[in-house]
């Protein structure tokens, strides 16, 4: 397992720890002073104490903006007198297309069709290929693939429950598609000659060695966008289209 929720942790006790920060203070002084808590202001202040405290950490700038804007928003929230039951279930519709974020900080977005023909372009040498895509999403890139390339097999493996129902809707019929439920990290590479994967900066180098270790010597591991730190590709394809995909190619 990659050291994800390491990551996540740390942000909580951050966030914690500014919270504490502030109430510890706030309380006695507003309680000796018999007077009560001004919320609006404690919340701002647990803010700005946060950011501070991601700042001091060298935190992303994003997670300084979720710092410094959550406990905030959760005040205003709690004025506006919505049913918590509410929060609890898009908190669980999120859950059902987003759980790779949850778990490893992989979301899910999609290749692109024009990405998906240079996979093709660049994989059409490759005979009898078996192609898996690691976290495989709704199936931009095997769907495609699957119907240019009958004797090719394709594999992909998700485990966001809306992302996979979804690719199962879009796949049915492809008899050349193996379209699997089940845990990116769990799945055993060594049967496939290509292994794509579009995920996230932060799975990379874990998942290199594991590329390492399973895949045969002379296949072809592909990362859209996210490059393996500090080990040079084999080749970087420049993909044609708005958002200027890279495709990073590395040979075992
Ligand atoms: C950026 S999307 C890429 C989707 C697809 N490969 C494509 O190129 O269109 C990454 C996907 O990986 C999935 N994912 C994240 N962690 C995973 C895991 N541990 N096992 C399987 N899938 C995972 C996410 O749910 C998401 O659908």
């Amino acid at each position: 397992m990659p050291p994800v929720f390491g990551s996540q942790l740390r942000q909580l006790a951050l966030q914690l720890a500014a919270t504490l920060a502030v109430l510890s203070l706030a309380w006695p002084y507003y309680g000796l002073r018999n007077e009560p808590l001004p919320w609006p202001q404690t919340a701002l202040a647990i803010g700005a104490t946060a950011l501070l405290f991601a700042t001091l950490t060298r935190q992303a700038w994003w997670w300084r903006l979720i710092h410094t804007l959550f406990v905030p928003l959760a005040w205003s929230a709690s004025m506006i007198g919505i049913d918590p039951g509410w929060y609890l279930l898009l908190f669980f519709v999120l859950l059902l297309v987003y759980r790779g974020a949850l778990g490893g900080q992989i979301p899910l977005f999609l290749s692109n069709a024009t990405t998906a023909a240079a996979l093709a372009t660049l994989t059409r040498e490759i005979p009898e290929m078996r192609f898996l895509d690691l976290g495989a999403g709704v199936g931009s890139v095997l769907g495609p693939l699957a119907r240019q390339r009958p004797d090719a097999h394709f594999t992909g493996v998700e485990n966001a429950p809306a992302a996979w129902a979804c690719g199962r809707l879009r796949m049915a019929g492809l008899a050349n598609c193996d379209w699997r439920w089940g845990d990116l990290w769990r799945t055993e590479l060594s049967a496939y000659d290509v292994v794509y994967a579009f995920l996230s900066p932060v799975p990379m180098a874990a998942l290199w060695e594991k590329a390492q270790r399973e895949m045969r010597p002379g296949t072809l591991f592909i990362s859209n966008s996210f490059a393996v730190p500090d080990v040079a590709a084999e080749q970087v394809i420049e993909v044609d289209d708005a958002c200027h995909t890279q495709l990073f190619c590395y040979r075992l």
